[in-house]
């Protein structure tokens, strides 16, 4: 079936914010190194944008997860399929997702990545559907908050299409 693509947030706004975003960042941080942590593969293209706009002392990784079985689905169990290549013992880390929808994949991550010694752990997530929370994540950096739709671009897939419009889109079926 032929899809097509509604846009939801232009290039523009998502940029503007993102720049916001960074601002904030880079206040909250002063004085200080954030240690940025992409989860992989949507929250690539956010990741990018936003570590150009701070300005305290950067350094990235990555990681890939994915759920188990649906089995184990409402226990929010996830697979590490890449890890981290450095420890993030003393680090300032920040996770950076591209969206917080159930929440079950990011609290698993959050309480895996705090287990590993940091100085503290917080969440920027570029898209928020608070409508669909399961569990509940603390988000510390929310680009915009979305209705509860299914939304490509910007990082975001459907069926691994999408990722990459330079907007956020909600994908529709007529
Ligand atoms: P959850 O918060 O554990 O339910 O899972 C969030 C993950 O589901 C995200 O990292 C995305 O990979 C995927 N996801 C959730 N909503 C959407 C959407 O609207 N478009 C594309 N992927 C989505
Ligand atoms: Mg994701």
């Amino acid at each position: 079936m032929a899809e097509r693509i509604e846009v939801l947030l232009s290039e523009e706004e998502v940029n503007k914010r993102i720049r916001e975003i960074g601002d904030q960042i880079s206040r909250d941080y002063a004085g200080k190194q954030v240690h940025l942590v992409c989860v992989l593969k949507g929250g690539s293209f956010f990741m990018c944008e936003l570590a150009k706009r701070i300005t305290v002392p950067v350094s990235l990784d990555f990681m890939s997860v994915s759920s188990y079985g649906k089995d184990t689905k409402s226990s929010g169990v996830v697979r590490i399929v890449k890890d981290l290549d450095e420890p993030l013992t003393d680090k300032h880390v920040l996770v950076i997702e591209d969206i917080v929808d159930s929440g079950r994949t990011l609290s698993y991550l959050l309480e895996m990545l705090k287990d590993r010694g940091p100085e503290d752990v917080k969440l920027c997530t570029l898209l928020d559907k608070p409508s669909r929370r399961v569990v509940d994540v603390k988000v510390d950096y929310t680009g915009f908050e979305i209705p509860d739709e299914f939304v490509v671009g910007y990082g975001l897939d459907y069926d691994q299409k999408y990722r990459n419009l330079p907007y956020v889109g909600i994908v529709k079926f007529d």
